[in-house]
This record gives C-alpha cells, structure tokens and sequence, in this order.
C-alpha cells in the first residue's frame, strides 16, 4: 500500500513510518517542520533502508495537497500534523483551532477530491477532560475537555463522525492515544522538544543527562496512592503497531470508529521518577511544586476495545519504555541537531 503520514517528521509519524517501511508499504510525508526537523526523515531511511516521498509544507494548502495526490497512489493516509502543547494552545487558542481543525477540513476535501477515502486520525485522551469513573473507555463523555487543545481534538472527532455519515465511502479511524512515550530501540529516533519539554518523561531525561537541574514534580495532594498524578504511559512502538492495524481494519471496514490507545494501567509520577532512577542508577533531582493548572488527577485507559477489534494490545511495559526513551537522550543529547 502507499500511505500518507501528515506530519510523519514528527515523533510519533517517524516511529509509524519506519513500521509502515518495515511491513513493506511504500510512504509519502507532507510535514512542514514546525515542530520537527528533516533529519528525522533521514534517520528512518536509513534505518529501514529505504527512501520516501517527501514534500515540505502546509496541511492547510489545497493546492500542496492536490499535488501529492496526484504524484502518488495514495491508499490511506495518517493524519498526526497538528499541534499538541496544551499551554500553548491556551496563550493561542485561535491557531490551535486553525491547525487541528481547519487542517484537518482541508485534508479530508483534498481526500476527497483525489477519491481517497481510508483516514487513520491522532487523537488523544485529553478529550476526556477530568472524569471520575476509572477506566476510560471509548463511550466514557468526552463533553468537557480542559484545553482547547483538548476541545480542538474533540472537534475534529466530531467532524470527522458527521462527515463519515454523510459519505458512505469514507472509512475513518479515530485513535485516542494516552501518554506516549520512548524510543525505537536503535536510539536512533525518539522526542525531540523545542526549548522546554511540557511532558513528564522528555524533561525527567533531560534532568538525568544534566540539561535541566531538578524536576518539578506537579502536586503531591491529588486522590491518587502517593498523591501524584496518575497516567496511561504508553509505548510509542506500541501506537505504531496500533496504526498499522487500523490501516487494515480501514481495508475490510467503511464508517466511523473510535479506539482507546493505552495500556490499561497507570503510574503516578513518582513512580516514574523511582524507575528512571533504577535505570539510570541514581537518584533524579526533584523538588515538589504546586499543581499545574488545567492538571487531572489520574487518567488511565480500558483498551478493550482495540484488543477485541483490532487485536492490538501493549507490549511493552514502563521499564522498557523509559529505558528506551533514556537511551535516546543518552545518544542524542541535543535532539537531532546532536
Ligand atoms: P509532533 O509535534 O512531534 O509531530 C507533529 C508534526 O506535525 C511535526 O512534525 C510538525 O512539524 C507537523 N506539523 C504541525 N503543523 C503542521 C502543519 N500545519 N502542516 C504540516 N505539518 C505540520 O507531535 P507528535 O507527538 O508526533 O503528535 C502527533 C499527533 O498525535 C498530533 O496530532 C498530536 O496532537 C497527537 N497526540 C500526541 C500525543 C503526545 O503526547 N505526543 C498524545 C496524544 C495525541
Ligand atoms: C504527566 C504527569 C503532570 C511535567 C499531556 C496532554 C495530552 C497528551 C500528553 C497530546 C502529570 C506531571 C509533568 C513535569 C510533573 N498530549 N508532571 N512535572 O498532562 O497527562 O498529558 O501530554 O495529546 O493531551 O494533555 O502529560 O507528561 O505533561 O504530565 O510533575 O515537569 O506528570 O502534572 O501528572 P499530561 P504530562
């Protein structure tokens, strides 16, 4: 199959498009490196020892768009271009909607104009907003998000269900993803945050390699056993699988589904911190904060559904994970400009 990744330079897109060349599908990339950089790109070449397409712009630029359908066959295309830092979209609600929604508008009509009709959509488990019945499953009210991050994802899931609905042709596949985290095992590609990391794990490694000095850990009074929050980390090897079974759900089924991407089980942020620092072998300099505003208490997945349709389910556990998120930290520093 050939498969468009939009923003497939990003973190998650590099790991599903070095999966994609690894079962053997052929990859087109529209990213325009806002948040990435091509050197990604490059290293998933050379990991999977195979080129693809590739061109340098907008989601939200029709006429771009057109352009790659028409150069390639595309079978099914992998939406991840958007933007995902939950301050940010606070400060600047209005390009959050643009990019996240109007961008996805723009997608799906050049989709629909190049007659391709199987669409894989990034979404999250900030749609959930706070809840208090414990695990979230796909039928669980996504009617509060707390960010327009959160709400911009909600949209577009919304959309995408009206639009599926109007257009039997159209086969739409809604993954909710919960805390991705780690790294290809080579620790040739993994997260690379510009300036401060907002996430839990990319800042604790920065703190164990000496970038940052201490990690601020985010309330320590939540309704949660140590009273740190609680979260669904879920390997980034592990989404990839997971796209590449809903590319071939996307084959034998039309219509509009939704599946939960975690592994069902949370850790609270002290616990990350004491596993990080097995790994690394001593102690991670920390100091306990206020609450981050916006903050939930805990959050973790029910992914029976994705086991049941899909056949997917987690294999990696939080030892893993962190150990491989470390390892690309330790072999680049810097990102990909190390
Ligand atoms: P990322 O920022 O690393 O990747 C997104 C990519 O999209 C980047 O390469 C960026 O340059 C590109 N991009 C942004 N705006 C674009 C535009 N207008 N046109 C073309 N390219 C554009 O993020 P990620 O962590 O890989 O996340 C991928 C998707 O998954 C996003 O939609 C995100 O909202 C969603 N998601 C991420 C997480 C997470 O914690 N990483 C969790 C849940 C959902
Ligand atoms: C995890 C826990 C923090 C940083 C966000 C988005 C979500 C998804 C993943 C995109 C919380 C605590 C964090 C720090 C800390 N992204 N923490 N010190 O907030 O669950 O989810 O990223 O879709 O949509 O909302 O992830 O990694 O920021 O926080 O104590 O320096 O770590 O308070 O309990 P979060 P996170």
């Amino acid at each position: 199959m050939h498969i468009l990744l939009t923003g497939g330079a990003g973190y998650i897109g590099t790991h599903v498009m070095l999966c994609c060349l690894e079962a053997g599908h052929s990859v087109t990339v529209v990213d325009d490196f806002s948040n990435s950089s091509p050197k990604a790109i490059a290293r998933v070449e050379a990991l999977a020892g195979c080129r693809v397409v590739f061109h340098q712009g907008d989601i939200r630029d029709a006429a771009l768009l057109d352009r790659v359908f028409q150069e390639s066959k595309i079978d099914t295309v992998l939406h991840f271009a958007g933007l995902k830092a939950v301050n940010e979209s606070v400060e600047n609600p209005l390009s959050y909607y643009d990019v996240n929604v109007g961008g996805t508008i723009a997608l799906a009509q050049a989709m629909g104009r190049a007659g391709v009709f199987r669409l894989v959509f990034s979404s999250t488990a900030s749609v959930y907003g706070e809840q208090e019945k414990m695990p979230l499953t796909e039928s669980s009210p996504i009617d509060d998000p707390t960010s327009p991050y959160g709400r911009s994802k909600r949209m577009v899931e919304q959309i995408l269900e009206d639009h599926c609905a109007s257009d039997p042709r159209w086969a739409i596949a809604v993954l909710r993803y919960f805390n991705p985290a780690g790294a290809h095992i080579s620790g040739q590609i993994g997260e690379d945050p510009r300036g401060t990391p907002a996430n839990l794990i990319p800042y604790a490694t920065q703190v164990a390699i000496g970038q940052r000095a201490a990690l601020s850990v985010f309330g320590n009074d939540y309704p949660t056993p140590d009273g740190t929050g609680v979260r669904d980390y879920i390997h980034v090897m592990d989404l990839a699988a997971g796209h590449l079974m809903a590319v071939d759900y996307l084959r034998m089924h039309m219509g509009y589904r939704v599946w939960n991407l975690g592994t069902g089980r949370g850790h609270s942020v002290l616990q990350i911190v004491q596993e990080l620092e097995n790994i690394i072998g001593k102690p991670l300099p920390t100091n306990f904060a206020e609450r981050r505003s916006g903050d939930i208490a805990q959050c973790w997945a029910d992914p029976a559904r994705a086991e049941r349709e899909l056949g997917w389910r987690a294999q990696h556990d939080l030892n893993e994970m962190l150990a491989d998120h470390w390892r690309w930290q330790k072999l680049n520093p810097k990102g990909y400009d190390s």
